[in-house]
C-alpha cells in the first residue's frame, strides 16, 4: 500500500502541520528552497541520481532515454542525471551503457536535454569510466563478468583496464596496468566528453570517481599498488582523479557547475582502505580545483552495484556528507536510501546535505519531488507542474480531501 508520500509502507501525513493545501501560502521548506550554483539555479534540493539502464545502442541514447529521463522532469527534480555515460568503448559497464565520446553520442542526446529544460529541470551528465568493472552483463543477465552465454548473444567481452594488474576479485576479468601515458589519454576523454557534453546541451557534468570503478579504483590503497605518481601515498593515488578534475574543468564551461561522486569509504562499515579522513582531504583539494559539489555516496571497491548490496539505515550516507561537506567547506549532495519527504526536508534543514539524490524512490515513483512538494505543502495550488496537469489538480484536490478517508 502507497503512504500519501507515495512511498511503499511510509505512513506519513498527507497534511502535516495542519496547513491549507488549497490555498496559496506555500510552507517555507528547506527541500523546495532554491540553490545557485555558479549560473546554474537549482529550483529545489531534489536530483534525480545516475541509473544506468543498460539500453543504449554503441553507447548512443534513443527515445527510452528521452522518455525515462523526461518523466524526472515532469516528475518536478531540479535536477535530472543521466546514467554513467562512458568516455570511451571500453569505459562501459555493459554493452547497453550510455556513451559520451563522440559527437553522435552529443546529438543523440540533444532531444533529452532539450524536453528536460523544456520542462523546469537542469539537464545533468555524469560522465565515466569503469576501469577494472568494465566488460560486464546486465544485472538482468547474470551481473557479473561475460561469459559463454553472453558472447551466444553476440555480446563478447574486451580487455579492461585499472592502475594495477589486479581484478575486483577471484573469477573477474584481470585488468592491464595503465601505463602513464594511457592514463593522460584517459584524462584527455574526460575532457573530451565534457566538450561533448556541452554541445549536447547538459547544464550540470558530474566525474564519476566511486563505486570501484576507475577513478575510484586509483584512490583505493587495496585496488591500487602503483609506486609511481599515480600511486603510493594519498597524493599520489588522488592525482588520477584531481588532474581529471583540472582537465575537465578547463573545458567544461565556468558559468556550469561541477560535481564528483565519491565513495566516502571504500567499504561501509570497514576501517581498512580509502576512510572519510581521506575523502575530507580529497574534497578540498576538488573545490581548490573547481569542483562545486561532492556527491556523497559509497562503497563498491569490491563486488558489483552498491545499490544492490547489504541493508543499511535510511539515509546513512548523511554521516559523511555532513563532515565532507563542513570540513572541506564544500556544497554536498548526498544519495542513500532517502525515502520520504520529511526525511529529505530533515536532511537539508539540519544542513546534513545541500542537495539530495533520490535514486530507486525515482524509479518507483518518478514524481517523487511533486509529491514531496505536496507532501510538505510547498506547492499547494499545484503551480510548479505542468500546467496541463495543474489545472485539473486543483480541481481534484477538494474530492481528495473529502474521499480520502471514506
Ligand atoms: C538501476 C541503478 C543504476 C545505477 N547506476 C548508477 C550510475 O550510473 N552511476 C552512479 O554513480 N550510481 C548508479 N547507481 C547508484 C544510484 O545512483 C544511487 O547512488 C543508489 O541507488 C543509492 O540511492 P537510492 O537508495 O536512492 O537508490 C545506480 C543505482 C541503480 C538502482
Amino acid at each position: 500500500m502507497l503512504g500519501p508520500s507515495g512511498c511503499a509502507g511510509l505512513d506519513l501525513p498527507i497534511n502535516p502541520g495542519g496547513m491549507k493545501l488549497t490555498e496559496s501560502d506555500p510552507q517555507k521548506t528547506a527541500l523546495f528552497t532554491p540553490l545557485r550554483l555558479r549560473d546554474a539555479t537549482f529550483k529545489n534540493r531534489v536530483v534525480i541520481s545516475p541509473m544506468c539502464t543498460y539500453s543504449a545502442q554503441d553507447g548512443i541514447a534513443n527515445d527510452w532515454h528521452q522518455a525515462h529521463l523526461g518523466q524526472f522532469a515532469l516528475g518536478g527534480a531540479a535536477a535530472v542525471f543521466t546514467e554513467a555515460a562512458a568516455v570511451e568503448p571500453r569505459g562501459r559497464i555493459t554493452h547497453g551503457d550510455l556513451g559520451i565520446w563522440s559527437a553522435d553520442h552529443a546529438a543523440a542526446l540533444k532531444p533529452v536535454t532539450s524536453f528536460i529544460s523544456r520542462h523546469g529541470a537542469l539537464p545533468a551528465i555524469q560522465i565515466a569510466h569503469a576501469g577494472r568493472k568494465a566488460s560486464m552483463q546486465r544485472p538482468w543477465d547474470g551481473n557479473g563478468p561475460m561469459d559463454d552465454g553472453d558472447a551466444a548473444r553476440g555480446e563478447l567481452p574486451w580487455d579492461v583496464v585499472a592502475p594495477s594488474a589486479e581484478p575486483v576479485r577471484e573469477g573477474w576479468l584481470m585488468p592491464s596496468e595503465l601505463s602513464v601515458a594511457e592514463i593522460h589519454d584517459i584524462q584527455d576523454r574526460f575532457a573530451t566528453a565534457a566538450g561533448h557534453a556541452v554541445d549536447a546541451g547538459f547544464e550540470v557534468l558530474e566525474i564519476h570517481s566511486a563505486h570501484g570503478y576507475l577513478a575510484h579504483s586509483f584512490l583505493s590503497p587495496t585496488s591500487n599498488q602503483r609506486n609511481d605518481a599515480y600511486g603510493g601515498d594519498r597524493a599520489g593515488r588522488m592525482r588520477f582523479s584531481l588532474e581529471t578534475a583540472e582537465k575537465v574543468r578547463a573545458v567544461w564551461p565556468a558559468d556550469k557547475p561541477l560535481f564528483v561522486r565519491i565513495s566516502s569509504v571504500d567499504s561501509d562499515g570497514v576501517t581498512e582502505g580509502w576512510q572519510l579522513d581521506d575523502s575530507v582531504a580529497l574534497a578540498g583539494e576538488l573545490k581548490a580545483r573547481g569542483v562545486d559539489v561532492v556527491d556523497c555516496s559509497s562503497s563498491g571497491i569490491s563486488g558489483t552495484a552498491t545499490a544492490a548490496q547489504g541493508k543499511q539505515p535510511l539515509g546513512f550516507r548523511t554521516a559523511y556528507s555532513s563532515r565532507i561537506g563542513t570540513e572541506a567547506d564544500i556544497t554536498t549532495m548526498v544519495v542513500g536510501l532517502v525515502l520520504h519527504a520529511a526525511q529529505a526536508e530533515q536532511i537539508v534543514s539540519d544542513g546534513l546535505a545541500d542537495l539530495v539524490a533520490i535514486g530507486r524512490e525515482a524509479l518507483f515513483d518518478p514524481y517523487w519531488a511533486r509529491h514531496a512538494a505536496y507532501a510538505l505543502g510547498a506547492d499547494p495550488d499545484f503551480s510548479d507542474w505542468p500546467q496541463q496537469y495543474g489545472w485539473w489538480l486543483t480541481r481534484r484536490e477538494p474530492l481528495v480531501r473529502e474521499y480520502r478517508d471514506a
